[in-house]
């Protein structure tokens, strides 16, 4: 994929050393065959056209069949060895739950769950937003599926995407459902994690009763998986082996899985999406500074991994009969805080992937899902910048890669930089290995990686507090040698990079020899939040975004040989990103006062490009 390289010295100004892919001339265009024409003046009549066709958005076919992915709760609970209860709890109100619960002597009764919320002191706490009840959807107005006008330049390639590609939209339970101390659901990090003034997660778009209309408005738009996590703190209160099981999320989730079924869908669950219930956090110092990612998501916890693994098993037993797609832990680099939590999400995914195939026999696939913003070389020609790069990736990927995708050791990067970092041992190698049936990425754009002033070796025998770009030890940009942004600029750390996504994939595949789901992208337009409503849902951008995206993909898949297996576009609505509602990612505008949700432009252009190249898996 790499370009001829013609050296030219092309403008004056432009030092020798510092150009590398060059080349001079114009833009080829294979596409022209003919000839230029030549121009023939005339006069003819004028009328107005005002392209009155109008097509509407196709919606979802009703499901025909049934497809079973794994045995019924019944067989699958025999599997378990474990004892299962369930119970409820009701809902926390400030001041009263706490007062009113005489049962202090069941150590998972009302009262002390109850004062888990009382010990977790949130600011501003809010019980509710409009709805307190699941809402009953109606079919969406056909007034509301028209298409916008399209952009002037799309696409242009000729593939169809395989039989199989799994497209769907994504979002992930607490940047939605709101209803946080609400029918027996405990306090999770992302409350905690913001107590300044700005947004909280409390109510958000109060997908928690909107669930049913949400779903119906993606069958309306034709979209086959809906990606979503499950709070663990709502399916466990006290999260840990043994403690009962709440009744009304399993409930809750059983029927927003058959509604997904029901029109047509399929579901794509992830199983911790940075909601980790406070317990393991609980005498922790949540603001203390990680070895690695951004947050302590408390997985370094002694009691993480069993726990995890009991949640997960639990969550299989209820619904692998009906789920084609489980995520066990979402990016799970940005929440590890140290070695140790890279170390324990490692093993609880590994135990989790045997669980499902050697003891369920399940038949659907179950995998991780990463983040890493696709790190490429300042100068690809110079090996500094390139080593640079690979410990970049590797650091962010192969730390999880190398032993679940090719039962290969920790990356060397790793085990030299992190502290207290500890190699697999041979026989932890050979259980881990290939425990993953997809590679999950998302790979919303790409940085520009050359070596930490005064080299990385240095940097890495350093520590965070003595050196901000430890423990990569890298400088990250968003300019190219030359100078130019690698793409444009969204609200937020997003560019549009369509080349280096195609680029990403073919080093995902050949380096992990695992197919590739595109599990997360998209792209908050820029200053999106603050234009009327009309301007907001006419997102261009995004749809240059989407567009140019998935073309690539079939470019990789048709012209490459990557097994690219799906894509999920985030997101499905405008969220909640952590402590802000100002970097838009969705595919629908929300307004939080009505909780009306408005289809955007991208969504239509979106579903159009993939029902146009047989994209849509019906
Ligand atoms: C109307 O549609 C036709 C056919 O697609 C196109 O050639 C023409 O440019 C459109 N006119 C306007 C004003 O958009
Ligand atoms: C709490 O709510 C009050 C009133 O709405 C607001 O002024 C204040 O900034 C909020 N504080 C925090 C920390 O969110
Ligand atoms: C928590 O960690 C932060 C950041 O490292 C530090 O500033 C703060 O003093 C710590 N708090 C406690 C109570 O240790
Ligand atoms: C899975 O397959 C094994 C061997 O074929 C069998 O013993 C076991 O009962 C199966 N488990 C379930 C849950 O069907
Ligand atoms: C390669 O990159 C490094 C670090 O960015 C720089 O110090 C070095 O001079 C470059 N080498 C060449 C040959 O350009
Ligand atoms: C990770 O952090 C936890 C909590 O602070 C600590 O107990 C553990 O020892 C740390 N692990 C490493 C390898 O530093
Ligand atoms: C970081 O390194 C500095 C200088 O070597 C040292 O004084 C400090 O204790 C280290 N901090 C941590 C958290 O290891
Ligand atoms: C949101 O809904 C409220 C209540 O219906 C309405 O007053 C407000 O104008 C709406 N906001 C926008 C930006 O449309």
């Amino acid at each position: 994929m790499k370009t001829t390289v013609t050296l030219a010295v092309i403008a004056a100004g432009v030092q020798a050393q510092e150009v590398y892919f060059t080349t001079t001339g114009y833009t080829a265009r294979p596409q022209c065959t003919q000839p230029p024409a030549t121009p023939s003046y005339r006069f003819q009549p004028f009328s107005y056209t005002l392209n009155e066709t109008v097509r509407y958005a196709t919606s979802i076919p009703s499901p025909s069949t049934t497809a079973t992915f794994g045995p019924g709760y019944k067989e699958a609970v025999k599997m378990m060895n474990t004892k299962l209860s369930t119970t409820t709890w009701g809902s926390w109100v400030p001041g009263e739950t706490v007062i009113s619960a005489t049962d202090t002597a069941d150590k998972y009764g009302q009262a002390a769950w109850s004062s888990q919320w009382a010990q977790a002191s949130l600011v501003n706490y809010t019980a509710v937003g409009l709805y307190t009840t699941t809402v009953r959807p109606t079919p969406v107005p056909t007034s509301e599926l028209v298409l916008p006008p399209r952009d002037y330049f799309g696409p242009s390639d000729c593939y169809d995407f395989p039989q199989d590609f799994a497209f769907g939209v994504a979002g992930s339970a607490a940047q939605i459902e709101g209803a946080m101390g609400l029918e027996g659901r405990a306090p999770s990090l992302l409350e905690k994690i913001i107590q300044t003034g700005e947004p909280k997660d409390y109510v958000t778009n109060e997908n928690y009763y909107l669930y049913k209309q949400d779903i119906q408005r993606l069958a309306a738009m034709g979209v086959k998986y809906y990606s979503f996590s499950i709070p663990w703190g709502r399916v466990l209160p006290f999260a840990v082996p043994g403690s009962p099981l709440n009744e009304q999320a399993l409930k809750h989730y059983d029927d927003l899985i058959n509604y997904v079924l029901e029109v047509g869908m399929l579901p794509v669950v992830t199983m911790l999406h940075f909601d980790t219930p406070l317990y393991f956090l609980k005498d922790a110092n949540i603001s203390a500074t990680p070895d690695i990612g951004y947050n302590n998501g408390g997985y370094w916890h002694p009691e993480f991994v069993d726990s995890f693994v009991n949640y997960g098993k639990i969550l299989f037993a209820h619904y692998s009969d009906r789920v084609p797609f489980w995520v066990t832990i979402n990016e799970p680099l940005l929440y590890s805080f140290n070695f140790t939590g890279i170390n324990n999400v490692v093993h609880a995914h590994a135990q989790l992937h045997h669980f499902y195939h050697d003891v369920l026999n399940g038949t659907g696939k179950v995998g991780f899902k990463l983040n890493d913003n696709f790190g490429v070389p300042k100068n690809p020609e110079n090996q500094t910048d390139v080593d640079a790069t690979n410990r970049f990736n590797a650091m962010q990927l192969g730390v999880f890669a190398y032993p679940i995708c090719l039962g290969q050791q920790y990356p060397e990067s790793i085990l030299n930089t992190l502290p207290g970092a500890k190699p697999l041992t041979d026989a932890e190698l050979k259980y881990i290995r290939k425990s993953t049936d997809f590679f999950g990425i998302d790979p919303y754009t790409a940085t520009v990686v050359s070596p930490a002033p005064g080299g990385v070796e240095a940097c890495s025998k350093q520590n965070t507090s003595t050196n901000s770009l430890f423990p990569y030890c890298v400088t990250q940009e968003w300019t190219n040698v030359y100078g130019w942004d690698i793409g444009y600029r969204s609200d937020s750390y997003v560019y549009i990079t369509p080349t280096y996504l195609r680029s990403y994939l073919f080093y995902l595949w050949n380096t992990y020899k695992t197919p590739v789901i595109v599990s997360e992208f998209g792209f908050p337009v820029y200053d999106e939040s603050f234009r009327d409503l009309p301007d907001q849902l006419f997102d261009s951008p995004r749809s240059q975004y989407y567009l140019s995206y998935m073309s690539e993909i079939l470019k990789s898949i048709y012209e490459d040989g990557v097994k690219v297996i799906g894509a999920f576009a985030w997101s499905f609505m405008d969220n909640w990103e952590f402590g802000s509602y100002e970097a838009q990612f969705g595919l629908q505008v929300v307004n939080r006062t009505s909780q009306q949700r408005y289809y955007k432009k991208s969504f239509f252009d979106l579903v159009d490009f993939m029902g146009a190249r047989n994209g849509l898996g019906y």
